[in-house]
């Protein structure tokens, strides 16, 4: 199929080169002329496993080409609309300018028996919204929501072999044609027994923001209970195993720790609560508020540890052991790593912190921390070492190793992914959250 994408970020760039990879026929079109030139010339503006070899994969095909160019639109009959809905400056509300944006842009380039899909995650009704724009611009043009679930670090796999597909489609014939459509787009998938879900724009919508909600209360439901670990001397990570063998339940996303951060799920939460208060239902949702603020709680309570190890903070070396959300990305977007280095340093701490492939975005956005490229050297001479992102290189370290390094053995594991009795038993002092 002819298929064009606009936005090449972390989701239309994947979203691009996993259509071609599939065989498509695949325009990609953003504004950012530096994005564009080096996907154009193969290579991916960050950081994402997989992506280097679909990339590459398409390339002798001739059948990926990037472009900032919006008028490339019109060799395409199927355009996914992937750009970013990032929270407003000031308030929890997602922002729709970049999504507007697109629209205005598509509609002066489609053409009839064309069908836009969008994939970009919106607040619930935007859809409907957007379908008047179109039909009074182009009727003979249909709009299909299909959100995309996909997790960054796997987002090539998510993208080809998903584990849902949710298509939000007009009532009627036109419905019809667009869910066909889109079985065409994803006919590997669709072969493969992938489940389809088949329904109206509002569900499509909610179907996204209500799964991050799930997750991200998952998460918090977990740290709260770290929480109540701390002060009764349980342990969270031997609960979180206990409890998860309830099939109901489910060890995933049960890992207690600093929290989940990312481009998803914070900005979704505090988005979907904002539509919640303008649709009136602000009450049903407000459990989300305080799942964003056990979140953040987390953060403070990483920095108190310091502070109460290191009997205070001015002064005090910290080797931090992470910078990106979450390990195999580069994101640092709400990264409770960043976050919590730049608290430490706004503390009067000296903090040196590293990350396998973060380090130049976090120097980008945070210029007074010090950086390092290797964990020896983040921790070298360190009062405390805080890990944060669990990158298997950061897992993996020998304690008694890194003990030679650093000036004190005291070690926060911000995700509980250190082996405590192998930490203490080469003289560390260890502290995990809730255990
Ligand atoms: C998420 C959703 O998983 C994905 O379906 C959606 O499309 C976009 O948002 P992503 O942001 O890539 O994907 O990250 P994810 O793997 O979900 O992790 C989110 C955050 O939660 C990370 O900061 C992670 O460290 C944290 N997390 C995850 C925990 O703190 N504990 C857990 O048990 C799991």
């Amino acid at each position: 199929m002819r298929i064009s994408v606009i936005g090449c970020g972390y989701l239309g760039a994947v979203h691009a080169a996993s259509m071609a990879h599939l065989g498509h026929d695949v325009v990609g079109i953003d504004v950012d002329e530096a994005k564009i030139a080096l996907l154009s010339a193969g290579r991916p503006p960050f950081f994402e496993p997989g992506l280097p070899e679909v990339l590459e994969s398409a390339a002798p095909s001739g059948r990926l080409r990037f472009t900032t160019d919006f008028s490339a639109v019109s060799e395409a009959d199927v355009h996914f609309v992937a750009v970013g809905t990032p929270q407003v400056a000031d308030g929890d509300a997602a922002d729709m300018r970049f999504v507007d944006a697109a629209f205005a842009s598509l509609l002066e380039h489609v053409k009839p028996g064309d069908l836009i899909v969008g994939k970009s995650t919106v607040p619930v009704g935007t859809a409907a919204r957007l379908a008047e724009l179109v039909a009074q611009a182009q009727p003979e043009v249909t709009l299909a929501w299909n959100p995309e679930f996909l997790r960054e670090g796997f987002a090539v796999s998510d993208t080809v072999s998903p584990d849902r597909l949710v298509y939000g489609v007009p009532e009627g014939e036109s419905g019809e044609r667009a869910a066909g459509l889109l079985d065409e787009v994803y006919a590997s998938a669709v072969a493969a027994g992938t489940p389809v879900i088949v329904t109206d724009y509002a569900t499509s919508e909610l179907v996204k923001v209500s799964a991050n909600a799930f997750l991200a209360t998952k998460i918090s439901f977990i740290n709260a209970m770290a929480e109540i670990a701390e002060v009764t001397g349980a342990d969270v990570t031997k609960l979180a195993d206990a409890i998860g063998h309830d099939a109901r339940i489910g060890r995933r996303f049960l890992n207690a720790g600093v929290g989940f951060g990312g481009g998803c799920l914070p900005k979704d939460i505090r988005a979907f609560s904002a539509r919640a208060r303008e649709l009136g239902k602000g009450d049903a949702v407000r459990f989300l508020d305080e799942v964003d603020q056990i979140n953040l709680r987390r953060r403070t309570r990483v920095v108190e540890l310091v502070r109460e190890e290191a009997g205070g903070l001015a002064g005090v070396r910290v080797g931090v052991l992470g910078l990106a959300f979450k390990p195999h990305s580069d994101d640092i977007r709400d990264s409770p790593a960043l976050d919590i280095a730049m608290r430490l340093a706004d503390a009067g701490a000296i903090v040196t912190a590293t990350d396998p492939q973060a380090v130049e975005n976090a120097r980008r956005r945070a210029p007074q921390l010090r950086f390092a490229e290797t964990a020896e050297d983040a921790v070298r001479d360190a009062d405390v070492v805080v890990l944060i992102t669990e990158w298997p290189e950061f897992t993996s370290l020998d304690p008694a190793a890194v003990g030679e390094l650093v000036a004190h053995r005291t070690v926060i594991d911000g995700r509980n992914a250190l082996d405590p009795a192998a930490w203490r038993g080469a003289g560390w002092t260890y502290r995990g959250l809730g255990r």
